[in-house]
């Protein structure tokens, strides 16, 4: 555990500030002291919590299929968390030497893969699409780098029916890129990489509330780290009884060939800066309380594969462009937040349900981070409408905007 050294009334005003704070020596007067810190989120490490008798049967069915032991506690927390802000921007906070971009030399009609489908099911017109019959377990190399290409060119992917491993999951996972583990995050015991997704765990029994359920944001995933995620997988494998807990993404592709052309030339080469979910000390500050990482993206992404052009900003956690005054880029980011949240034709809602959701499998959405924005909608009840998940995230190259690249709607002559 990490230590600061304060003074008697720094003590006092962090202990009020934080109330987890552990002294490990008792304050003595005009003296220097240790305080042991503890993480600003006040997340747990190791087993923590322990929630496994709560686990949904379908889930415990799943890990007791695949040999996954929660004997030990579930989920599981890391070992060791960070602490300080410096530690927490080291992480990945370079390019991965042996990081392969999957999907750009699959065949373009992925026939491989769609040869296995008994039906590709396009669930709008520009967004989402469902594999059927498809077991992803059972996909080889190239027919995952046809699913690459598919999830670039539509944004989010589906699967219903599935009997996937955690292990498969993340196996899956590493063929996109290196898997992200995240410092804070709870995870399938045994299975670094593999994060819990669950309401009621990560709630620890709030009582739900109709008006603030609404509460969630229109967001990317870790879009604060440095080469942030390409695909993210999850898969539910509890899954809400009631038509309820659905997930939306909107397309990053989309919303650009919303805007003008002139407004378009405006935001290319611009910088936008974008802010973690967790904080962490400054080791100089640490009276400061916990602070966010804070990252610089292009706001207009060229995606390495489709090579076309995207917004990549987010409501959650995109806070300012780059040298604009203050209300300039507030008044830009929140039009371009509503074109991203407003326009329903460049979105899909996944209903994990129905239809023909067999509840004793899992269902599987595998989308691309880089060019699209998801929320997740907290309408069900954790106690009636058990929904539980596990997410792979693997790591992407650092985003980057082409001089001269194309719209998607330019690319593929939508316009003419
Ligand atoms: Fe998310």
């Amino acid at each position: 555990m990490s230590t600061a050294t304060a003074t008697e009334s720094q003590v006092n005003e962090i202990v009020q500030k934080y109330q987890t704070l552990d002294l490990k020596n008792p304050p003595k007067s005009n003296s220097t002291i240790q305080v042991e810190l503890k993480n600003p989120n006040g997340v747990k490490e190791g087993f923590g919590d322990d929630y496994s008798k709560y686990l949904p049967q379908s889930t415990k069915d799943r890990f007791q299929r695949h040999g996954i032991d929660i004997s030990k506690g579930y989920p599981e927390r890391p070992q060791s968390i960070p602490l300080f802000l410096d530690d927490a921007y080291k992480i990945r906070n370079q390019a991965d030497p042996n990081y392969i971009e999957r999907g750009v030399n699959a065949d373009p009609e992925k026939k491989a893969l769609f040869s296995k489908a008994k039906l590709v099911r396009n669930l709008t017109k520009y967004v989402g699409t469902e594999l059927v019959g498809v077991q992803l377990s059972d996909l080889n190399d190239q027919e995952l780098d046809e699913l690459a290409l598919l999830i670039s060119e539509r944004i989010v992917v589906f699967f219903r029916n599935q009997d996937l491993s955690p292990q498969d999951q993340l196996k899956i996972g590493e063929f996109f890129g290196s898997v992200e583990k995240h410092p804070l995050a709870a995870q399938v015991s045994g299975q670094p990489g593999v994060t819990t997704i669950w309401g009621k765990f990560n709630r620890k029994d709030k009582e739900t509330d109709f008006k603030k359920r609404g509460g969630n944001l229109w967001h990317t995933d870790l879009d604060h780290e440095f080469r942030g995620p390409s695909l993210t997988h999850l898969h539910l494998d509890a899954i809400p009884k009631e038509a309820s807990g659905d997930t939306a993404w909107t397309s990053g592709y989309g919303a650009f060939d919303k805007l003008s052309p002139e407004f378009q030339k405006f935001l290319e080469g611009k910088i936008a800066i974008h802010r973690s979910a967790h904080k962490y000390f400054d080791r100089d500050d640490v009276l400061a309380g916990g602070k966010h990482i804070e990252r610089e993206h292009p706001l207009v992404v060229t995606h390495p594969v489709t090579g076309w052009k995207a917004l990549f900003v987010n409501r959650g956690h995109t806070l300012r462009i780059k040298d604009l005054e203050p209300e300039e880029s507030q008044t830009i980011l929140n039009y371009l937040f509503n074109v991203l949240e407003k326009n329903l034709d460049i979105q899909v809602r996944f209903n994990w349900a129905i239809p023909e959701q067999d509840r004793s499998l899992g269902a599987s959405a595998i989308w691309d981070n880089r060019v699209s924005n998801h929320y997740a909608i907290a309408d069900y009840d954790d106690e009636t409408d058990e929904r539980h998940g596990t997410r792979v995230t693997s790591l992407g190259a650092p985003p980057v905007y082409k001089e001269g690249s194309k719209s998607q709607r330019e690319a593929l002559g939508w316009d003419k």
